[in-house]
């Protein structure tokens, strides 16, 4: 039985993955951690029935995970909390599973350092979803073969997302510029904005929008658009609960999702 602890329980994807973990044969969730609902039963927020096992102050991570000894921690915060509870948890030698979105290149390093520092596997993905794994492989094709071709990622979240761009975007962005050669990335456009040869993102923001994403590559009388959409977070669920299996055996590293699936 592999124990499970989760970051971000209250949240929606931290409660879709608790739903998860409790359906399955080969998990057992220890702790459920977050800085609202303390003291609440999970089961209850999660609107499942009681559990026994209340809500778990993040500022005490660390007595947390000493107390309730998981082998793999999954964080579906945001970024400022994700860098606290990897290095909280990777001191503790737990595995980790990292979902959370939005890091800026310190915060990447400084969680990196204590993952490697301490000897634990990681598994960080701003997308779990199978789908998204595939297309990215996608884009990389298409990067190859279009290369003078215009590319522009533009991206459909809900309006509750905290960050934008979403991580999905950006880890498409940076597919298709290593293919290339290294390429500037352009935010929007305002103003006088002539086309170069950049990557354009675009962030769009409404509803309950689950996540979409297109990347256009647009040449002379014609155009391909390569896209995803997400028609549930369960598909982010799914993965991350299959990542958390496979990293509870993994050798100490820093892992993607593609590895999980096996994806070249
Ligand atoms: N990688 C993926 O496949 C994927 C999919 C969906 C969302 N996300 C990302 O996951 C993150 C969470 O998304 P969400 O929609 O569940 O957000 P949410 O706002 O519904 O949930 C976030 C939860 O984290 C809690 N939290 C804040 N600080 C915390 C801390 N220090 N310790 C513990 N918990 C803390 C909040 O109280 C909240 O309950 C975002 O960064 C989002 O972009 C990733």
């Amino acid at each position: 039985m592999i124990k499970i602890a989760v970051t971000g329980a209250c949240g929606r994807m931290g409660g879709l993955i608790i739903e998860n973990v409790l359906k399955s044969a080969d998990l057992k969730l220890v702790s459920a951690i977050d800085v609202t609902g303390i003291g609440s039963d999970i089961g209850e927020v999660i609107r499942g029935g009681k559990l026994d096992i209340p809500v778990s102050d993040a500022n005490d991570i660390s007595s947390v995970l000493e107390r309730s000894k998981p082998d793999v921690l999954i964080d579906f915060t945001i970024a400022s909390a994700a860098v606290k509870n990897v290095i909280a948890a990777s001191g503790k030698k737990v595995n980790l599973v990292v979902g959370t979105t939005g890091f800026t290149p310190e915060q990447r390093v400084l969680m990196e350092k204590s993952i490697r520092d301490n000897d634990v596997a990681a598994v960080i993905s701003p997308n779990f979803s199978i789908g998204v794994n595939v297309f990215w492989g996608l884009l990389a094709e298409a990067a190859r073969n279009l290369e003078d071709y215009d590319i522009e990622i533009i991206e459909a979240h809900h309006n509750q997302k905290k960050d934008a761009p979403s991580g999905t975007a950006m880890k498409a962005a940076e597919v298709i510029s290593k293919v290339l050669g290294g390429k500037e990335f352009v935010h929007g456009r305002h103003g006088l904005s002539p086309r170069r040869k950049e990557i354009g993102i675009h962030a769009v923001r409404g509803g309950d929008i689950v996540g979409d994403h297109t990347v256009l590559f647009a040449g002379d009388g014609e155009r391909i658009e390569i896209k995803h959409q997400a028609h549930s977070r369960q598909a982010f669920a799914n993965g991350a609960v299959r990542a958390a299996m496979w990293v509870s055996t993994a050798r100490p590293g820093i892992y993607e999702m593609k590895d999980v699936l096996g994806i070249k």
